[in-house]
């Protein structure tokens, strides 16, 4: 049917944006993950979003902007730490909460009184906000709770049937989904770690934390998501028990050979190269259907804190 395209033709942008604005559901790469995006100001689009993806109501979305001066026209105040935070990350892979108005329509936002707003700094990303003209809520292409999609033939393979289109644009470089803060409590929290590593975001504001609040705010918090069909474990030496396994390591080969397959996210113990890889390589590992898949841990630091987050929910074995 042709609906993977590339996003670098100027007619394939163009009707791209024309689907956002007449209502449609439109798959684009972002520099962190590709989105599944629909004009954020009409509800009936936006419902879609959820259906395609079987993503439960109560899990809001986030808002993408063309440039950073737009969110204030969203927002009911922009404090000094959103000026901060945005003069420094956007265009990038960081999403601010913050208090919403009336424009951003309440199914948008699950109800809540906060708006998630997001400029991504991806070049097809940009230039389909802008042709759109629209603010596009967009979350990860994947049906709900399972791997986010850093390619165009993932998207195709698990909802591209419902999708209008799906802009094609090679891998997305970082690999993992943007690093939500809530700005409504005052202080800078962080609700769900991501391609802006904590130690970034601590150089422009020392003061920001992780947040403790057991209650979900950001459903990315579940602490079973990112998942795979395949049981997933994490290697701490163990005994392998399956005869068909595979084997996800950061930087090198197991000892062992007992896996029928093994992938390495970065030869070069580069923490960006393994968050760029982390998602594909599972996600390729996952359509095999081996009996399980091991999971080597990173460094926690830096942009590992981010992996390791997603590794220990994807392989977490309790209820949601
Ligand atoms: O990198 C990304 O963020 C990608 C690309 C497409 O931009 N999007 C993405 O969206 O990962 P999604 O829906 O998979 O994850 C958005 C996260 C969810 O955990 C959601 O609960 C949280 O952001 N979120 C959205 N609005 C929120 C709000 N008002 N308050 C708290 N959390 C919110
Ligand atoms: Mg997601």
């Amino acid at each position: 049917m042709g609906k993977i395209v590339s996003a670098y033709l100027e007619k394939n942008l163009k009707k791209a944006a024309e689907i956002l604005k007449k209502g449609g559901l439109v798959a684009f790469p972002t520099e962190t993950v590709y989105g599944l995006g629909a004009n954020a100001l009409n509800p009936q689009a936006v419902s879609k979003i959820f259906e395609v993806k079987k993503r439960p109501r109560f899990d809001p979305l986030i808002v993408h902007l063309a440039k950073a001066e737009e969110a204030k026209k969203y927002v009911k105040q922009w404090p000094v730490l959103a000026e901060k935070l945005s003069q420094a990350f956007w265009p990038g892979p960081l999403t601010l909460v913050l208090y919403k108005n009336q424009l951003i329509p309440s199914i948008v936002t699950a109800g809540l009184s906060t708006v998630a707003l997001r400029v991504p700094s991806h070049p097809v990303a940009q230039r389909l906000l802008m042709e759109a003209g629209v603010p596009v809520a967009a979350p990860s292409a994947n049906p709900f709770g399972f791997v986010s999609p850093t390619r165009a033939e993932q998207v195709e393979e698990t909802i591209g049937k419902k999708v209008d289109l799906i802009l094609e644009a090679g891998q997305s470089p970082l690999g993992l989904e943007s690093t939500v803060i809530s700005l409504i409590a005052g202080k800078p929290e962080v609700l769900r770690l991501g391609s802006l590593t904590l130690e970034e975001i601590e150089n422009v504001c020392p003061e920001v934390k992780i947040t403790k609040k057991r209650k979900i705010l950001s459903p990315g918090q579940l602490k079973r998501h990112y998942a795979t069909h395949t049981p997933l474990k994490i290697f701490k030496g163990q005994i392998v028990k399956e005869k068909n396994a595979a084997f996800l390591a950061f930087s090198e080969k197991p000892k062992t050979s007992i896996f029928k397959e093994v992938k390495i996210l970065s030869p070069k113990k580069d923490l960006k190269e393994a968050a760029a890889n982390f998602f594909s390589f599972l996600y390729e590992l996952d359509k095999k259907n081996y009996q399980a898949i091991y999971v080597e841990p990173v460094p926690e630091e830096g942009l590992g804190r981010a992996i390791m987050d997603r590794i220990k929910r994807a392989s977490y074995k309790g209820k949601g």
